[in-house]
């Protein structure tokens, strides 16, 4: 092989190792319509709203859009894999045939939006610029769109999805968030507040020194690092933290307990953010950091009663 192949294999699988979502870019000229598959979308500036996609010079839909002036960038949901498919298929000149097979319909510009697609930016051509072999292609945004769901995700030369632990911990995380909004709203009391950490907390801690991966453990020494450095600034130290609670919850590796800690996200940030000085946040760094050395210790019962311990001085400076 030569020096010159084995580069490019190289960058070949240097590039398919960045995960991306799957766009469909499109236009219409004359009552025809045009797509490709492509994944080189960026988001690129918001004063003025402008995006990015990268096509094959040799790409045909390119002078089509030249002409038009116009595209869109379909991002597509995770059961659109058909979608994408049937756009990576080469193909010069007009592609009506592949529209019949993907249901379309018009915005702003009157380029075609996949019915369906999870989001969609309607473009009118800002600039094109040369890129070796491609042309990047920048959009000014003049309308975008689009639901929820899940995304199609492409890596390593393959089509992928979300797992559904992660889909899972997200839709738990949005629960426990609507929870702590409705407990926030109804103004949970700062005694109220305590006795919920209590019954959950150093369950949290203790599960976090048994399931908790290394990583995981590591950012959670960064976090317990950085708000060390902003014990004197209560608005930097407070989400901090309000984050190392927050985490452990997700740490414990039961979603039960994950949503039980998340759930009192609001009304720990509403009830704290008023008592917090820089004495007790020094002191509650210090606790912080031997809870931590517990999970790193995997000892389970250390962190239990560590958390018990801080719940108990964190309830000495409180109203209640
Ligand atoms: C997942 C995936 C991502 C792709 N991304 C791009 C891209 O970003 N830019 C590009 O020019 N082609 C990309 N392609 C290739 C085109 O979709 C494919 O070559 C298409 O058939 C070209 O059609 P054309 O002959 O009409 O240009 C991608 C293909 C797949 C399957």
């Amino acid at each position: 092989m030569t020096s010159d192949q084995q580069r490019i294999d190289s960058f070949r699988q240097a590039a398919g190792r960045f995960a991306s979502g799957v766009t469909v870019v499109t236009t219409a000229l004359d009552g025809h319509l045009y797509g490709i598959t492509a994944t080189s979308f960026v988001s690129l500036s918001l004063n003025p709203l402008l995006v990015t996609v990268s096509i094959n010079s040799h790409s045909p839909i390119l002078d089509e859009i030249r002409a038009s002036g116009v595209f869109a960038i379909n991002v597509l949901g995770r059961h659109q894999q058909d979608v994408s498919a049937c756009f990576a298929r080469r193909g010069r000149g007009r592609s009506k045939e592949r529209f019949d097979e993907v249901e379309t319909h018009s915005e702003a510009t009157g380029a075609p939006v996949v019915t369906g697609a999870l989001s969609w930016f309607d473009c009118t051509v800002h600039t094109m610029l040369s890129g070796g072999d491609h042309i990047i292609l920048v959009g000014e945004v003049v309308s975008a769109g689009g639901g929820t769901g899940q995304p199609l995700l492409y890596w390593s030369g393959e089509y992928r999805e979300l797992s559904t632990a992660e889909e899972a911990e997200a839709d738990i995380g949005r629960i426990a968030d609507s929870l702590s909004i409705q407990l926030h709203l109804h103004g949970m009391r700062a005694e109220q507040l305590l006795e919920a950490q209590h019954a959950v907390e150093p369950a949290a801690a203790a599960l976090a020194a048994r399931a908790a991966s290394d990583d995981q453990v590591a950012q959670l020494r960064d976090l317990v690092e950085e708000s060390e450095k902003h014990v004197h600034d209560a608005s930097r130290y407070n989400p901090l933290s309000l984050e190392f609670h927050a985490r452990l919850g997700l740490l414990s590796g039961n979603p039960a307990i994950a949503a039980s800690v998340g759930a009192l996200n609001r009304p720990r940030e509403s009830v704290y953010a008023v008592h917090t000085n820089a004495e007790r946040a020094t002191r509650a760094v210090e606790a912080h950091r031997r809870i931590l050395q517990a999970i790193e210790d995997r000892d389970e019962d250390a962190a239990r009663r560590l958390m018990t311990e801080h719940l108990g001085v964190v309830a000495q400076g409180m109203p209640c």
